[in-house]
């Protein structure tokens, strides 16, 4: 059959509220125009994020009765470290509450002041989180994915000569590691692919460098190389992420992405001596080695959770819904980042909005637009939260993992395709409120009535 459909039945709901325009403009004024600041009742399609907000499957919840809460030598975490090893082939497996959790611990045992961490695109927390070493987060993205436009099959690779070019400047006493991060989130959840990943091996073990992938969507990656690299259409998705790990030295990973999981993340290495040192930082903040500031429950949970991201009915359903959703748009015009990603569809605000200046920030006003016309939570990717560093003005859409059905999506478009129909009477936005760092969060705004003339 043609017709790819949700591979699961609903057992469990939860209703989501209508609200009518007139209290999504007095919830939008009050929130100063920020949607981080609207309640999530007030909310009908929350596409914020896809972190943290799978809907969990009837075996992780029977598996979470199974938690062992002991605090030492805990069942749940043995049970745990056996589905990581088997899928990752590290030999030490250190859980943390979440993903920046294991970045903090990694970064504080690997960099020092002056050194540099070279990466496909840093993830914010990543870059933070490196930077508050006294390290600098180098970005060095494949050149071919500036082109918005062009639709490619690994936006996400690293490029390769200019981080020889680096290691060169640097020395390689320099740069502590090398890490790729599967999908590329910062850079629009496009893939690597297993070639690049293989030709960064190569280039980091002449230095003697360790790799590390930041492997939060390493499930979606597997798959897209399966479509799309030549020579792995047989191979199994566990079989290609397998392969994939088998390249690196060691990972982070967000279990609130490909875990399956509402918490939760894990540090690998193969490494004795640093594991070691983890260990005790881990201790020190985040709990002991075998629950790491996790219950036993939630362990359970990402131990289930990471089997059921690798089953081919559920990767092809989330890779073709997500896709679906940026087809359906840019058929109708609406310019988004090519090609759609696996985890969200970014719009151009730019684009989008013309007649907004970047100083008054397109990507906000067509995320607040969104929420006006159909109560759908997005978040600006641009101006807002970079300043003057943005690139773009991009909203991002994510995906959460098996929670919306088709007809929110179909309902997602609808939406999207009235604002695109009045988009010229959007107006810019101004800021009223700003915090001193990640103003994104707190900032408050107000519309600027007057629409920018022509010149
Ligand atoms: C690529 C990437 N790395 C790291 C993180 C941080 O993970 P967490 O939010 O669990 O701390 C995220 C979260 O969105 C991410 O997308």
């Amino acid at each position: 059959m043609k017709t790819i459909i949700e591979p699961f039945r609903i057992k469990s709901v939860e209703p989501i509220r209508q609200t009518t325009p007139e209290e999504r403009e007095q919830f939008l004024q009050e929130a100063g125009y920020n949607l981080f600041l609207i309640e999530a009742k007030n909310i009908l399609i929350d596409l914020l994020t896809d972190s943290g907000t799978s809907a969990m499957s009837t075996e992780q919840w029977a598996a979470m009765m199974r938690g062992d809460e002991s605090y030492a030598g805990s069942e749940s975490f043995y049970r745990m470290e056996r589905v990581v090893r088997n899928l990752t082939g590290f030999k030490h497996v250190i859980p943390t509450h979440q993903g920046r959790a294991a970045e903090r611990i990694l970064f504080t045992v690997l960099c020092r002041k002056g050194q540099v961490v070279p990466n496909n695109t840093h993830f914010d927390t990543t870059r933070a989180n490196i930077e508050f070493t006294g390290a600098r987060a180098v970005d060095l993205l494949t050149p071919e994915a500036a082109d918005t436009q062009a639709r490619l099959d690994f936006k996400g690779n690293m490029d390769v000569q200019a981080l020889e070019r680096l290691i060169e400047t640097e020395g390689a006493e320099n740069v502590p590691l090398v890490m790729i991060t599967v999908t590329d989130n910062s850079g629009g959840g496009q893939p690597v692919s297993m070639e690049n990943i293989a030709t960064v091996k190569k280039v980091v073990a002449r230095h003697g460098i360790p790799l590390y992938l930041d492997a939060c969507r390493f499930a979606e990656n597997a798959w897209f190389i399966a479509q799309r690299e030549p020579g792995y259409a047989n191979w199994t998705p566990k079989q290609i992420a397998q392969k994939m790990f088998s390249y690196a030295d060691g990972c982070t990973f967000s279990a609130k992405k490909d875990g399956m999981a509402n918490i939760g993340g894990f540090l690998c290495t193969n490494d004795d001596t640093l594991a070691q040192q983890e260990k005790d930082l881990l201790i020190l903040t985040e709990g002991y080695p075998t629950y790491g500031g996790l219950a036993g429950r939630d362990l359970e949970a990402i131990a289930v959770g990471l089997e059921e991201a690798l089953d081919e009915d559920y990767l092809r359903y989330r890779i073709v819904s997500t896709a679906y959703l940026g087809q359906h748009i840019s058929d109708a015009g609406v310019p988004i980042v090519q090609p759609p990603g696996g985890h969200a569809i970014y719009l151009d605000a730019r684009a989008f909005l013309p007649h907004i200046p970047a100083d008054q920030f397109p990507g906000v006003a067509l995320a607040a637009e969104l929420y006006l016309q159909g109560g759908i939570r997005s978040v600006e990717i641009g101006t807002l939260m970079f300043a003057g560093a943005a690139q773009m003005d991009l909203v991002r859409l994510a995906i959460p993992r098996r929670v919306y059905t088709q007809s929110h999506i179909d309902y997602v478009v609808e939406v999207i395709l009235e604002v695109w129909k009045h988009r010229e009477q959007i107006p810019g936005l101004r800021l009223t409120y700003e915090a001193p760092f990640l103003r994104h969060f707190t900032a408050h705004l107000e519309p600027v009535r007057v629409v920018a003339t022509r010149s």
